[in-house]
């Protein structure tokens, strides 16, 4: 983890809103997945995190790539992967996805019925099996539900196997991905039961794709013990596709204090907020929060973002010392789904991301007024 003092000097040195990841924590967090999950292919949802510089390291690492649109689809490929370590996922892929995988030799994994006529000549596929489960995690970030748009309904997951199979296309086996941020191994227990259900109906298979979904403190051995024992099941190699685990705590978003303002709740103003980290917002998310000035704790504070929308606030009723315009606020487990789901509303630009590796590499650019408008007429 960066100290207070490298933090402070990559604030003062880059400006903020900031993105700054530390290189040693992604390699962390890779051999602990690998320490968990042995003998296991792994995926890195890009959607968590599509900096290149960070796919790069993860590609000569050995780590593929889970894609959902054309655009990572690309991002795969700049990034050095070949077709075998690309998989091409998504509830509605376009003509353009399945052309551009079929060229690529990736692995489809096939969410509907559908998609089976749809694939391009001889694909290789998985079937998303939608296990029909609620899991602990906050609505917009379960995919496992009944409910949920994702993957095929357990009943009808031999057909499409078969229907694959008939249509001349590689049916390398099954793939389920319940949500995001979970915390409860026991969630993952219970869909991967579900899974074991279709032994009988669909025999051996080469491939389970166990998906990904493990919050940071989640219980990745014994996640991973419970996915071994269902890829065994079906002899399968097991296969999984982790974001957030990957990325979430080497990265930081740096804020610097705008002022402090007091009506019915006492705010701290910041330059960050809902363009910089939407989480809070979306999905109620609590990032841990860091103040690098020093002071006594004296009451807790909202911290407000720049935009002019009420809901622009990044945490409630944090403590911190009183606020200093021109101090600086670590906002901590940020590197998932932080610059990622960062965006150009009111002509902001998206920060600049930083790479500590025993030196400081900036690995994106603040954008430019110019840089936010250029695809416009
Ligand atoms: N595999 C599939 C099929 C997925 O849909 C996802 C995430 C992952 C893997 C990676 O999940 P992870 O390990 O990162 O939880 N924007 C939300 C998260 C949305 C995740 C969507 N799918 C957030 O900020 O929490």
């Amino acid at each position: 983890m960066l100290n207070d003092t490298q933090l402070l000097e990559a604030a003062q040195r880059f400006g903020t809103p900031l993105y700054v990841y530390d290189a040693a924590e992604l390699d962390a967090a890779l051999a602990g997945v690998r320490a968990a999950f042995t003998d296991t292919r792994i995926f890195y949802a890009m959607k968590a995190n599509p900096n290149l510089s960070l796919l790069r390291r993860f590609c000569s690492a050995g780590v593929g790539f889970e894609c959902v649109s054309a655009g990572e689809l690309a991002r795969a490929v700049k990034a050095g992967a070949s077709g075998e370590h690309i998989l091409v996922n998504g509830p509605a892929k376009s003509d353009e996805e399945y052309a551009e995988g079929g060229r690529l030799g990736a692995t489809f994994i096939v969410d509907r019925g559908e998609e089976v006529a749809l694939l391009p000549p001889s694909s290789r596929a998985l079937v998303r099996v939608n296990p029909a489960l609620n899991v602990s995690t906050h609505d917009h970030l379960a995919t496992g539900a009944g409910s949920s748009k994702f993957g095929v309904p357990l009943s009808e997951v031999p057909a499409v196997l078969d229907a694959l199979k008939a249509a001349g296309h590689t049916a390398r086996g099954l793939h389920v991905h319940i949500g995001s941020a979970i915390r409860d191994a026991g969630d993952f227990a219970a869909a991967f039961a579900k899974l074991s259900e279709l032994r009988p109906s669909v025999g051996e298979l080469e491939v389970l794709d166990v998906g990904g979904g493990w919050s940071l403190d989640a219980d990745l051995h014994g996640i991973a013990g419970q996915a071994r024992q269902a890829a065994e099941v079906f002899g399968a190699q097991l296969w999984a596709e982790p974001g957030r685990y990957l990325v979430a705590g080497a990265g930081v978003l740096l804020s610097t204090v705008v002022g402090s303002k007091q009506t019915g709740r006492n705010f701290v103003l910041l330059d960050a907020g809902m363009t910089e980290l939407i989480r809070p917002m979306l999905y109620g998310a609590v990032q841990p929060i860091r103040a690098l000035w020093q002071g006594d704790q004296t009451k807790p504070y909202d911290l407000a973002g720049p935009a002019c929308e009420s809901g622009d606030v990044l945490a409630h009723d944090v403590p911190l010392p009183t606020p200093q315009r021109g101090g600086v606020l670590a906002l901590l487990e940020a590197g998932a789904y932080g610059a990622a789901m960062s965006s150009n509303y009111l002509s902001r630009p998206r920060p600049a991301e930083v790479l500590w590796d025993g030196a400081w590499q900036v690995i994106r650019h603040r954008e430019s007024p110019e840089a936010i408008w250029a695809a416009e007429l």
